[in-house]
């Protein structure tokens, strides 16, 4: 209990069983079903998967903006408690729309200086601006009167402008140009290392999994099902979803975008699912993988929800 509640407080966030439910037309989705993770400060935890496997949905809950059906989250040793919205403001959110996190109508200025002033600090903007590589010449401008790259680099500004103890990217650069997806990339590398702060990057993108994150955590309708460090996971996967995902994204071409469903089919995510739920799409299930749901192969480091995990 004691070495648990240590590990709480040193961790930059902890999700414990986290389940998130959606009542649909139909019946109930269970968008995210089951969650546990860890990230360490100064750590970059990316959570990749298909489109709809619950990504957002656990960020989301993490900011509190989402009511969670069970489990326990806390940020920087701090339990998210239900009240929703009230911890938004303890950590760095970058949308993948840069216009999503800033204000349209305020110059660069009283958008980069806002946050502080709400802590009651005080913000040097040019400072702020050269951090994340925009020119000073820009501070009085309007966000439409930027690049994309340039309003995600403010909205990065922003996001790390309280030294937060986690930082969300939500598919950062999905939405600019193959060019700008790069320089907006090394800028995270960057403030990772400099600020020390967690980062957890949502991404379809395995290139860039492999680029900036240490460790990643692979989603499939809700639940982990593999999470382990990046260099691991990419050259030995443990679950045949994962390995499914890696051997049908172009990861020797540029774009390592995940396609929307290497093996068929998702199921529909309202039907209840006694055993494993890739059991239907998985090369190598078996008449347990179909009635049992599986566990963990292991506590720590590198793990797969699998019964037959490989080697
Ligand atoms: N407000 C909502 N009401 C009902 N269902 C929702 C809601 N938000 C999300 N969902 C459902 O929950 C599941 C997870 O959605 P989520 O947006 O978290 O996925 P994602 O992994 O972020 O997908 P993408 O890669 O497309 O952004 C999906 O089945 C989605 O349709
Ligand atoms: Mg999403």
């Amino acid at each position: 209990m004691e070495q648990e509640l240590a590990t709480l407080t040193k961790t930059a966030l902890s999700v414990r069983d986290l389940a998130v439910e959606f009542p649909v037309h139909g019946g109930m989705i269970r968008a995210v079903d089951g969650v546990s993770l860890d990230v360490m400060p100064g750590e970059a935890l990316a959570v990749v998967g298909e489109s709809g496997c619950g990504k957002t949905t656990l960020a989301r809950a993490v900011l509190g903006l989402q009511a969670m059906a069970g489990g326990e989250i806390s940020v920087g040793g701090q339990r998210v408690d239900g009240n929703l919205g009230g911890q938004a403001k303890r950590i760095g959110m970058v949308w993948q729309d840069p216009f999503a996190s800033i204000q349209p109508k305020w110059t660069m200025r009283k958008i980069l200086e806002e946050p502080l002033k709400l802590a009651g600090q005080s913000a040097d903007v040019v400072q702020m601006m050269e951090q994340v590589g925009l020119s000073a010449a820009l501070i009085d401008r309007y966000p439409h009167e930027l690049s994309g790259g340039q309003r995600q680099r403010a909205a990065i500004a922003r996001a790390i402008a309280l030294k937060p103890p986690l930082v969300i990217c939500d598919e950062p650069t999905a939405a600019l140009d193959l060019s700008i997806q790069a320089q907006i990339l090394n800028l995270l590398k960057d403030l990772k290392a400099e600020t020390g702060c967690a980062f957890l990057y949502i991404t379809h993108d395995l290139q860039t999994v492999r680029y900036l994150a240490d460790r990643v955590a692979v989603m499939y309708m809700g639940e982990v099902v593999e999470i382990g460090e990046t260099a691991a996971v990419f050259e030995s996967p443990k679950h045949p979803y994962t390995r499914a995902l890696l051997e049908s994204s172009p990861h020797l071409q540029e774009i390592g975008q995940i396609p929307t469903a290497p093996l068929g089919e998702i199921p529909d995510p309202t039907e209840h699912i006694p055993g494993c739920k890739f059991a239907s799409r998985c090369p190598l299930s078996e008449g347990k993988c179909i009635e049992i749901h599986p566990n963990y192969d292991g506590e720590v480091g590198q793990r797969a929800l699998c019964h037959f995990p490989l080697n």
